[in-house]
């Protein structure tokens, strides 16, 4: 991370964002959102007619991993930045009445979007809880699976998203997410963009450090694969083809 970042402008940055993303999903953004995307990038089309259509407008995921997650009824299930709940109401929908899902985020309007639909679906099994992703709220070993979409690219510190996930599983838990990572060593410029950043360009790490992180944490690693997924803008794609950025799906587990 480049000494010049500014941590608090980013952090400014991707609340202003993703507010948009709840309350404006038909702006302009340099990344793709809603159905259209989950079903390219691998959801099942009856489960997601199953989650409120205004969640699924808002979705900003960047990878499927739900079959790495194989969910089972009864789980219990931790979203890191849940956004507007589409990837943690889709887990509800897999672990039944008798799971539960809890989504974290720090951006307000993403939470009371999130709750507000899990409220009018009577989808009483998710909750939605105000929280930084690098400090969990949760106590130790009580997940069975941690999931995550195009979320751990946003946070300066990695290793800490990677040690509290690891924390917060059982014995043998799962660690299912999708992220955005690089072939290639990003420019200063480029990460100190803030717009690139919050966009989750900026932030996105090499592959090999991305995973040496989740390995660092103690959890194993058992699948990696690359996903359909491209940015929508000139710059975005740019950079994109440059830096070699992609998207990745994996599972890694607790031992
Ligand atoms: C790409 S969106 C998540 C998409 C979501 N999985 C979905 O189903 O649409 C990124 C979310 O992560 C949240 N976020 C980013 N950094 C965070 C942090 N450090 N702690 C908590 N939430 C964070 C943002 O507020 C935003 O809602």
């Amino acid at each position: 991370m480049p000494s010049t970042l500014d941590v608090q402008a980013l952090e400014t940055k991707v609340k202003d964002m993703y507010r948009l993303v709840a309350q404006e999903p038909t702006g302009d953004f340099h990344f793709e959102l809603g159905r259209e995307l989950a079903l390219r990038l691998g959801y099942d089309a009856t489960r997601l007619a199953a989650v409120p259509s205004q969640a699924v407008d808002s979705f900003a995921g960047v990878g499927h991993f739900f079959d790495l997650a194989d969910l089972q009824p009864g789980e219990r299930v931790v979203d890191l930045g849940s956004g507007s709940g589409m990837d943690a109401l889709y887990a509800a929908g897999l672990v039944g009445a008798t799971g539960r899902v809890t989504g974290i985020d720090f951006t307000i309007e993403q939470l009371a979007k999130a709750r507000g639909l899990a409220n009018d679906s009577g989808t009483t099994h998710v909750e939605f809880r105000e929280g930084r992703i690098e400090q969990l709220p949760l106590p130790d070993a009580a997940m069975d699976c941690v999931i995550s979409n195009g979320v751990i690219n946003l946070v300066p510190d990695k290793q800490a998203v990677f040690v509290e996930a690891a924390r917060v599983l059982k014995p043998g838990g799962r660690l299912a997410i999708a992220d955005i990572v690089t072939e290639e060593p990003l420019t200063e410029a480029i990460v100190c963009n803030v717009d690139l950043w919050a966009s989750c360009i900026g932030g996105a790490p090499q592959e090999e450090r991305y995973l040496a992180a989740i390995e660092g944490a103690g959890l194993v690693i058992r699948e990696v694969r690359t996903n359909p997924y491209e940015f929508l803008s000139d710059q975005a794609r740019g950079a994109s083809r440059t830096y070699g950025v992609k998207s990745i799906s994996l599972l890694a587990t607790k031992p």
